[in-house]
């Protein structure tokens, strides 16, 4: 069904954390990765945008969290709308307006879910009835990561893949994703220069590379059948390969913190004593547990004795992209886990 663009659209979407990890871009350019990587979607960290396209406007607009945003980030965002833009003959600059319920560039995804509910929002807006893949790839382009975001459950993105495919959906595995916040601020190298640095300096690049499709292809079967010890095991090569790439820099990509490398040996020692966990670490100090639904008191108990975790996020595996109906969508706040996504003032001024 062809539906009459509006010019705003809104759209939800949930950040991704991924078991096999991407790190690095492919020779091929055009932001396409030069490893496969498998996410779950995490149904509690979630960002929610508004896209207005508007004639008084001459240049974009970019407020995150109620704050106007500019430099790099808003950049970004243009270069997403401009290939909107070139799809749809659209002349008009946009307003996009964006919330998450998490800490913004922390290492938790934000991105991820921010271009995912872009893409969803700008097709709304514009009426370019872009496909699930195609979605997929345009939120790619903006963050390789992204590209799993459209999809519920667990999806992979394989190296050179335009879009990412969705494997499983949410209801395959009853597990939970406990986010150990140990720092929330911004991270100190973004992803995307500490990869291409990494890739440039590091002599254990070409290793990382040649060793994560096979972490990946355990993963996948591990997450296929539901084996945890499977799962856990080539979750924890692939993160540890990834920051070993990155720790050997010149000068060193160092996210990790005191606390993430205690919690690493918390986590293994509960797993040799029995208890079904996994940890995983993004580009930033906080730490992902994976445990069965099971588990979770004796996980959540485990992260909670740490003087250094300042706050845990229970998620578990979360719905794809979706857009938003009716302006009232945005205004009520959503309840996350507990959590409100807070005030959203769609098409309001910054402050
Ligand atoms: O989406 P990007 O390009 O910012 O990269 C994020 C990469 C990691 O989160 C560290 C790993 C992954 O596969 O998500």
């Amino acid at each position: 069904m062809t539906r009459k663009a509006s010019g705003t659209g809104r759209a939800e979407a949930c950040a991704n954390i991924a078991l096999a990890k991407y790190w690095g871009k492919s020779e091929r350019g055009d932001n396409l990765t030069a490893v496969p990587s498998l996410s779950v979607t995490l149904d509690a960290l979630r960002t929610r945008t508004e896209v207005t396209f508007d004639d008084s406007l001459d240049a974009d607009q970019l407020i995150v969290g109620g704050q106007q945003t500019t430099g790099r980030p808003l950049e970004r965002v243009s270069e997403h709308l401009d290939r909107f833009r070139a799809l749809a003959s659209e002349q008009r600059r946009a307003r996009v307006t964006s919330v998450n319920n998490f800490p913004t560039a922390a290492g938790l995804a934000s991105s991820a879910s921010a271009f995912a509910a872009l893409a969803v929002a700008t097709n709304a807006a514009l009426g370019t009835n872009l496909t699930p893949a195609a979605l997929s790839s345009q939120a790619r382009r903006s963050s390789a990561s992204a590209g799993r975001s459209l999809f519920g459950g667990f999806a992979e993105l394989l190296a050179d893949a335009d879009s990412a495919t969705p494997l499983f959906d949410e209801t395959h595995w009853d597990v939970v994703m406990l986010v150990a916040v140990i720092a929330s601020g911004p991270k100190d190298v973004a992803s995307t220069g500490g990869m291409i640095h990494t890739k440039e300096t590091s002599p254990f690049y070409r290793a990382w590379e040649v060793s994560a499709p096979s972490s990946f292809e355990r993963v996948k079967t591990g997450v296929r059948e539901r084996d945890f010890t499977t799962t856990v095991e080539a979750m924890e090569h692939s993160t540890r390969m990834m920051h070993a790439t990155m720790l050997t820099s010149e000068p060193p990509v160092l996210y990790l913190k005191g606390t993430t490398i205690d919690l690493m040996h918390e986590v293994a020692r509960a797993r040799a004593e029995g208890l079904s966990v996994g940890y995983t670490m993004d580009a930033g100090p906080n730490v992902k547990v994976l445990a069965p639904e099971g588990s979770m008191t004796d996980a959540h108990a485990l992260l909670e004795r740490h003087p250094g975790v300042q706050r845990i996020i229970v998620c578990r595996p979360g719905p794809g992209a979706s857009e938003l109906f009716g302006a009232g969508s945005l205004e009520s706040a959503a309840r996350l886990d507990g959590r409100s996504l807070g005030e959203f003032k769609p098409g309001g001024p910054a402050p």
